[in-house]
């Protein structure tokens, strides 16, 4: 079935990536007054940005979203809570999820800036999703809406700025933000299929990958006495609180850049040294995928192309089977195997294509990360970052990504793909880029596999470059559904 998105009731960061909008900052708030609070959120829902504004005509942007206990502030009654999925529920942080996720060691939750104790899942409610075009624009928002917050009841906890890299790069120095899927139903149904994606993959209230609906939070209508909600696809005698809503993941990734690009350039070093030249640029993109200007391995193995620098249409089945040109265990292969995720499983290669780029849309997320704190170097090429000097700043990326099933989505790209040393007949491989060694026991150190003839290469003693700092799993409501959590 082809469904239509209700753009106008869904949150326009869901759509768009506000790629314009280069300025971002995000509040943390906690709600100290229900009442006042409420009044706050119903006179600023006339200012929350719908994916149905055309992101040329606009030069801010305003998003909201809760965290469970931030629902459960709403008065929402039980029998609703009890509904909502229960990794929100239980939030990022419990032990399971912490193992789950990778989350030990320097990344435990205890050494988190925000999001990791008992206290702050308690007491941050809303997130306040600030955009604009430039940082003096966003001075602007930001200050109107702080000034109304201070009499809203809501108290501002953590304030997170977010930094605009040249180039749309990373810390590490690759370009970010390409590979993202299509959805469904918003009116570019152009796209190439296999980047096409129902938009129950992402929203409440619409048909999945599996062509059902999504378990979506819902209230029995004596609750919603305004009638402001739709019904429910599953039971239509409830009503329907997810409807045009998606679930954010948002993780304060820190990233080691230094240390990245002095295992890249020692490794390089080491095997020009064994007569087998090559370069830090050379061994980091083959970790990534993609080459610095962001051209896939897949297309441009030997040299990045500039004419294919947000490249998207490819498959790895075809071109690359065996990953001589895209290591298998990439970052981006491992976190989106496209159409070879399976692989030798039916015993015929193109049933297996046809059921891999089936299988894999259901396992997509919409990311919507911004980068935070300076570039190690301003030009943020490699010779660059190689040869600048330590300096110790804390810089990273918010990964933010949208999902309707964190654990089927979010949760399982990070812990079955990029966690998993064994990921697609590899054995100590996680994730070179982002992934973490001690999964594999205390102090453990992680190997790189290039697939190559006559014989593989491998970078050996790889560490940790990417630490968690903070996080939370927040419900990000349509605009109706909005409407009524401040009425109920
Ligand atoms: C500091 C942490 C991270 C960095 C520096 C990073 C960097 C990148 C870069 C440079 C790309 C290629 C450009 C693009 O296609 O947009 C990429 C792609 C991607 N990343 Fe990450 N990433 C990080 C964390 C994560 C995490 C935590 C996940 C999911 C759990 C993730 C999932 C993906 C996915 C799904 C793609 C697209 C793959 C494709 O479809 O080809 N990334 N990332």
């Amino acid at each position: 079935m082809n469904e239509s998105v209700e753009l106008n009731d869904v949150q326009g960061i869901i759509i768009k990536g506000y790629d314009k909008l280069k300025a971002a900052s995000f509040l943390l708030l906690e709600i100290t007054d229900i009442a006042k609070s409420k009044q706050w959120i119903t006179s600023l829902l006339p200012s929350i940005t719908h994916a149905g504004i055309s992101t040329q005509t606009i030069d801010s942007a305003i998003q909201l979203a809760f965290t469970y206990s931030g629902v459960a502030k709403m008065n929402i009654p039980a029998e609703g809570l009890t509904t909502f999925p229960p990794e929100f529920v239980e939030g990022m942080v419990t032990e399971h999820r912490s193992r789950m996720l990778g989350d030990l060691d320097d990344s435990a939750p205890e050494k988190w800036n925000w999001g990791g104790s008992d206290y702050d899942f308690e007491s941050i409610h809303l997130l306040l999703m600030l955009y604009a075009t430039d940082d003096t624009k966003l001075q602007i928002v930001l200050n109107e809406q702080k000034s109304t917050l201070a009499s809203a009841g809501i108290k501002i906890k953590y304030e997170l700025d977010s930094t605009k890299l040249p180039n749309e790069k990373e810390h590490f120095g690759f370009r970010d933000g390409i590979a993202q899927p299509v959805m469904r139903g918003v009116g570019h149904e152009s796209k190439h299929e296999a980047n096409l994606i129902n938009p129950g993959e992402f929203l409440f209230g619409y048909q999945n990958e599996y062509e059902k609906y999504m378990f979506s939070p819902t209230v029995s209508p004596e609750h919603d006495p305004q009638n402001i909600l739709q019904a429910d696809k599953n039971n239509p005698a409830l009503k329907d609180v997810g409807r045009n809503g998606s679930m954010l993941v948002f993780r304060q990734l820190e990233q080691n850049v230094k240390a990245f690009w002095n295992m890249a350039d020692q490794a390089a070093k080491e095997k020009t040294a064994q007569q087998d030249p090559t370069t830090a640029e050379y061994i980091a993109s083959k970790m990534l995928g993609r080459w610095p200007n962001g051209s896939p391995l897949t297309k441009c193995p030997v040299h990045p192309d500039p004419a294919k620098e947000t490249f998207d249409n490819f498959g790895y089945a075809e071109d690359d089977y065996d990953g001589f040109k895209c290591p298998i265990g990439s970052h981006i292969r491992r976190a989106n195997p496209r159409d070879n995720f399976l692989r030798d499983s039916t015993g015929d290669k193109e049933k297996d294509i046809e059921k891999s780029m089936m299988f894999m849309k259901r396992f997509r997320i919409l990311r919507r990360g911004r980068s935070y704190g300076p570039p190690l170097a301003a030009s943020m090429e490699p010779k660059d970052i190689i040869n600048a000097a330590e300096d110790h700043k804390e810089r990273g990326l918010y990964f933010l990504c949208f999902n309707s099933n964190i654990g089927r989505q979010f949760e399982l790209i990070q812990q079955t793909w990029i966690n998993n040393p064994k990921f697609a007949g590899l054995y100590e491989d996680p994730d070179p880029m982002i992934g973490y060694p001690g999964i594999m026991g205390e102090g453990a150190t992680s190997t790189f596999t290039e697939q190559a003839l006559p014989v593989r290469k491998q970078v050996k003693g790889i560490t940790r470059f990417v630490n968690v700092k903070g996080g939370a799993y927040f419900f990000m409501p349509g605009l109706k559904a909005l409407k009524y959590l401040s009425s109920i």
